[in-house]
């Protein structure tokens, strides 16, 4: 299978208060294009910082990251941003969805910031919030939608941009059951039949089946990988 992200020693230490954090510590691994990778471990054991340094989202303290063959750390900020553009979609664990904008503003958003006809977009988005099952709530703003709604939106946003690789931080923490299971079927069937790469930090052990392989986190470190038996 083909690297699509490889991270060497990445350590991220977060030094703004007065005592130094060393939230991820020294990971070393390889993440495939066509595959679903779980990353689990306790709350605070660094699923966010490290699905935030691949994401190029946070600068890590040492270590290397390259996506797609491009070493990103030491990137200027100019150069980062079109890295980010071309290769990632994030779906974040507080949405960041934008307050003003309509749940369908929100897709377009970024429809629209690849350059794809307002046509085309507007179908485009519709069909990812039917697929989220929002079809009845597509003008409807962040704040007159649940938690879970919102997540949805935020998959559906992700999903749009058509990114090789996909990174969801608890992307079904705020889903029942039968939506959470649907949202990361969606994700699952993209990484086996578009051949991205999708990374899911959770805490959900309900969902544990849909990845090939499971990375444990604990203290910043992963302490133990398991793969799928098939
Ligand atoms: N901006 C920050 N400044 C200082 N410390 C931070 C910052 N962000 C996170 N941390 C600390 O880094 C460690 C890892 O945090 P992180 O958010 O990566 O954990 P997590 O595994 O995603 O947790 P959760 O499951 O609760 O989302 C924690 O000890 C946290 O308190
Ligand atoms: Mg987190």
């Amino acid at each position: 299978m083909d690297a699509a992200i490889v991270t060497k020693d990445l350590t991220k230490i977060y030094a703004e208060g007065r005592i130094e954090v060393k939230a991820v510590s020294s990971v070393t691994l390889q993440l495939n294009e066509g595959e679903v990778v779980g990353l689990l471990g306790p709350s605070g054991s660094g699923k966010t910082t490290l699905l935030s340094m691949i994401g190029c989202i946070l600068r890590p303290t040492d270590g290397s990251i390259k996506i797609y063959g491009n070493e990103i750390t030491g990137m200027d900020e100019t150069t980062l941003p079109n890295i980010r553009k071309k290769y990632i979609s994030f779906i974040f664990q507080g949405f960041n969805l934008f307050p003003a904008l309509t749940a369908i503003e929100n897709v377009l958003l970024i429809l629209k910031l690849k350059g794809i006809n307002k046509n085309v977009s507007n179908q485009r988005a519709k069909d990812l919030l039917t697929v989220v099952g929002l079809s009845e709530r597509m003008h409807f703003l962040p704040r007159d939608l649940s938690g879970g709604q919102k997540q949805r939106v935020a998959v559906a946003r992700a999903l749009a941009a058509n990114s090789p690789i996909i990174l969801a931080d608890e992307p079904t923490g705020n889903l029942d059951y039968t939506n959470g299971r649907k949202v990361m079927e969606i994700l699952r069937n993209l990484a086996v039949e578009q051949k991205r790469c999708v990374v899911v930090s959770t805490h959900d052990n309900r969902i544990e089946d849909i990845f090939d392989r499971i990375l444990l986190m604990e203290d910043g470190q992963i302490i133990n990988e398991k793969r799928r038996l098939s």
